[in-house]
């Protein structure tokens, strides 16, 4: 069987030797199905996303005004990039929940752009064809447009990634109009927005009273009229972000805010439910805390038996 340069970074150490040497196939037999050169198609026989081509803005545009559903998931680093892309992934968010779920943080304040350019490089390196989107951190954009262009021409430059997301609505429509103007993709973020925890003062549902779920709507037109290609909607009613899909014309993205948005994005360790702590709109499809837990255990308890390495 021929192994493929970008296989190999995933198999394990020992793929060649003992007990791993059938998950190893496994994994190679997957990873060789999903690299193959099958013209995609949906249920209904119509030729979905060209499954080798890049994905790119327009791609994901056309997508929306075709009715196909987008999947968008965090990643970040080469490994999770690599794995994402395998199974399908349109799009990989590095967004700042890292601090959270990565680098242990109690919020996404203090995460630098230091951390997003240096995790955003790895999920570039281990992308084929996924759109990149990186998060600009609290601080680096809302100054003024001048910052956020400065912020944006870093990330875009030492990266390679194609876009970045920030979080806000009208009051940052200038701010993505000025970054827009100069030909930077930008994504929008509206509902939830994390940064502003400390103003909310929790996690909790925006869009619920009158008055936010009014300015949730204005938000989301200014944002669009401004030039943003994307706008995610966080934990908000899902009739609202039904209305706003509706209204406006760039793909809306999903987290915690119902089934009718163009796209979908999830959190990685949520997803594969790694972190144990999961919000109440994030549903894991998998147990791998457990499964690394108990792998590590079996393990340790091999080392400590005796019986790992064999002689
Ligand atoms: O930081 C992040 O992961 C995000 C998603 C939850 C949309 O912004």
């Amino acid at each position: 069987m021929k192994i493929q340069p970008a296989m190999l970074l995933i198999l394990p150490p020992k793929a060649n030797t003992g007990t791993t040497i059938g998950q190893s196939a496994a994994t190679i037999a997957m990873l060789r199905l999903s690299l193959k050169t099958v013209p995609a198609r949906g249920r209904s026989g119509k030729v979905m996303m060209n499954k080798h081509k890049p994905v790119t803005a327009a791609t994901l545009l056309r997508a929306r005004q075709q009715g196909q559903k987008s999947v968008w998931l965090t990643a970040y680093d080469a490994v999770s990039a690599r794995l994402a892309e395998a199974a399908g992934a349109d799009v990989l968010l590095v967004g700042d929940s890292l601090g959270m779920v990565v680098l242990g943080l109690d919020s996404t304040l203090p995460v630098t752009l230091e951390h997003m350019i240096h995790h955003t490089r790895a999920v570039v390196r281990g992308r084929t064809r996924a759109w990149v989107v990186c998060d600009l951190p609290f601080g680096s954009y809302q100054r003024s447009p001048a910052q956020a262009f400065d912020t944006s021409v870093q990330v875009l430059q030492q990266t390679g990634c194609d876009a970045v997301k920030i979080e806000g609505g009208e009051p940052m429509a200038d701010t993505i109009r000025f970054l827009a103007d100069r030909g930077i993709a930008v994504v929008a973020h509206i509902g939830l927005t994390p940064q502003s925890v400390k103003k909310f003062g929790s996690y909790g549902k925006r869009g619920k009273t009158q008055h936010e779920y009014e300015q949730l709507l204005r938000d989301a037109q200014a944002v669009t009229g401004a030039g943003a290609v994307a706008l995610v909607l966080e934990n908000i009613p899902a009739d609202l972000a039904a209305a706003i899909t509706s209204t406006v014309s760039i793909p809306t993205v999903g987290i915690g805010a119902g089934p009718d948005c163009d796209a979908q994005v999830l959190v990685w360790h949520d997803l594969l439910g790694i972190s144990g702590d999961n919000p109440p709109f994030a549903p894991a499809y998998a147990n791998l805390r457990e499964t690394i837990i108990d792998t590590i255990r079996r393990w340790a308890d091999d080392v400590r038996g005796r019986r790992f390495p064999e002689p």
